[in-house]
């Protein structure tokens, strides 16, 4: 049977994708902090298997998952904080950082000595870190961070036959993006972004951003140059 390890599954698309691959008889670890949201989660398949650490304490993550066995690996456990009028407050930008880049970067130390060759890992990081968005200090650089350690991983770690790759969403309808007061254009469901993400990594696709045209477009404003994009994204500032 094939094995799934999964962050970020006690909520939003983590949550759906534990769900998911479980419906399509995938056997399902799957990792937060929140054991009651954790076990709602477990209630609904019995190829889910709940594992509760906290990704930004190492020796902790250390603790849950050294030995681990999975054929896929997707890290998705994030979070969002964003910078107000230009004012750095550290401990939010940490925070941020702790979350999205060494967190999965603490789970990548636990499980990667155990992984076999054919092994995938997968990144959640996001499609916010290809323009300079207002607010999106922290975020943004803790997305391309990842972005920039999955693409490198990815070629160190082909001598072993463990494949990388780097997801990046536009909007999806989580709890992490219920609490944003901006409009969101082309926000996408969970169980669309699901679908995505688990037909992208069954053709072993390495770079994976959806919505295809929302990811078109930032793709294409990332190569203006950068004069211009600053242009842009200060005229999307309300
Ligand atoms: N939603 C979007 O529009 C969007 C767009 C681009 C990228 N993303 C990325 O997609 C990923 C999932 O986002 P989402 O929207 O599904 O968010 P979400 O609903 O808030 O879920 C976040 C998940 O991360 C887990 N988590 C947070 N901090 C953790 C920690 N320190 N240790 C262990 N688990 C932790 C949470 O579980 P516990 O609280 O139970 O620990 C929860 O399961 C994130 O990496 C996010 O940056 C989302």
């Amino acid at each position: 049977m094939r094995r799934v390890l999964i962050t970020g599954a006690s909520s939003g698309i983590g949550k759906q994708l534990a769900q998911d691959y479980a419906a399509e008889g995938w056997e399902v670890t799957a990792c937060a902090r929140d054991g009651v949201k954790l076990d709602a989660v477990a209630a609904t398949s019995p190829l889910i298997s709940p594992l509760l650490f906290d990704i930004t304490h190492l020796q902790e993550t250390r603790r849950a998952l050294q030995g681990r066995q999975a054929d896929l690996v997707i890290l998705c456990a994030g979070t969002c904080e964003y910078l107000d009028d230009g004012v750095v407050e550290a401990e939010k930008v940490a925070r941020v950082m702790n979350t999205n880049f060494i967190g999965p970067v603490n789970c990548l130390d636990a499980l990667l000595p155990g992984l076999a060759p054919g092994s995938r890992v997968a990144l959640v990081g996001s499609t916010a870190c290809l323009l300079p968005f207002s607010r999106s200090e922290a975020y943004g650089a803790s997305k391309a961070a990842l972005a920039f350690f999955a693409r490198s991983l990815a070629v160190d770690l082909t001598q072993r036959q463990i494949s990388v790759s780097l997801i990046q969403p536009g909007f999806v309808d989580t709890p992490l993006t219920s609490r944003n007061d901006f409009p969101m254009p082309m926000m996408i469901t969970v169980a669309q972004a699901s679908q995505y993400i688990r037909k992208k990594l069954a053709k072993g696709t390495s770079e994976i951003a959806f919505p295809p045209l929302f990811a078109f477009v930032l793709k294409a404003a990332s190569l203006l140059p950068v004069s211009l994009q600053k242009w842009l994204c200060r005229k999307m500032v309300r």
